[in-house]
């Protein structure tokens, strides 16, 4: 087994099996299970792993296309997104919603997910121990979409996909790539933020057109494969 394996199982939380005896062994090799939605959905609708779950009204899954080219990352349900069960449907939903149209997606094409799957009271920050007891789910969401091009709204999501501190502003207007599977990613502004802030609508429009050139005109899913004009971008831009 070699070490990307070994680390796409430990991601999976699956133990790796070692065979005792490699003699006795056939030579056939082991195939990895994957995450399947219906039993991620469980977990995640029963998780009681931080205090978030005595505070929720439901958890919020993630919604939209499982095959989706595009996936955009929030932060964590508010007000209406723990009433509702779906991300992105209070006001700042509806702005999201409509800079995907303006680039052309429909809500449905693309899967919109956060880094927490329940509201934190008051929608105050999501705390580290939340974050990390939460996105072991995201991660396998991930993987089971295999996104060509993720959209991080805010810096919440930024600082976590990308295991940094700096300034949302800093990381505008580049390519990183998100973890070992090298997803290119895009970083723009959390609608909320925008609500308060109109003026940088402009701005994330720019972030959103960005976003749209890295993936293929149709908008149809490579699975995994990195689009051509993605590799070409990410090579110039890695941080
Ligand atoms: N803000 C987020 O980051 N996510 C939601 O689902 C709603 C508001």
């Amino acid at each position: 087994m070699n070490y990307s394996h070994r680390a796409y199982l430990n991601t999976l939380e699956i133990l790796a099996w070692q065979q005792r005896n490699p003699r006795a062994a056939d030579s056939t090799p082991a195939c990895p299970r994957l995450p399947d939605w219906a039993s991620l959905q469980s977990r995640v609708a029963a998780c009681t792993a931080c205090g978030l779950h005595s505070s929720r009204t439901q958890t919020v899954f993630g919604t939209g296309s499982r095959t989706a080219s595009l996936m955009v990352i929030g932060e964590a349900p508010g007000f209406h997104e723990d009433q509702q069960g779906e991300p992105f449907v209070g006001r700042a939903g509806q702005l999201l919603t409509a800079m995907l149209k303006s680039i052309g997606f429909e809500r449905s094409q693309v899967y919109i997910a956060n880094i927490l799957k329940c509201r934190p009271p008051n929608n105050r920050d999501p705390q580290p121990e939340e974050v990390a007891q939460c996105t072991p789910f995201l991660d396998q969401q991930i993987i089971l979409i295999q996104p060509d091009v993720i959209l991080a709204v805010g810096r919440i999501a930024s600082h976590y996909l990308l295991k940094t501190r700096s300034s949302l502003e800093s990381l505008r207007g580049k390519v990183h790539s998100y973890s070992d599977r090298q997803i290119p990613l895009i970083v723009t502004y959390h609608p909320a933020y925008l609500l308060r802030n109109p003026i940088d609508k402009k701005k994330a429009y720019v972030d959103l057109r960005f976003a749209r050139t890295l993936l293929q005109p149709s908008g149809a899913s490579t699975n995994g494969t990195i689009p051509l004009s993605a590799q070409q971008t990410l090579s110039r831009t890695q941080t």
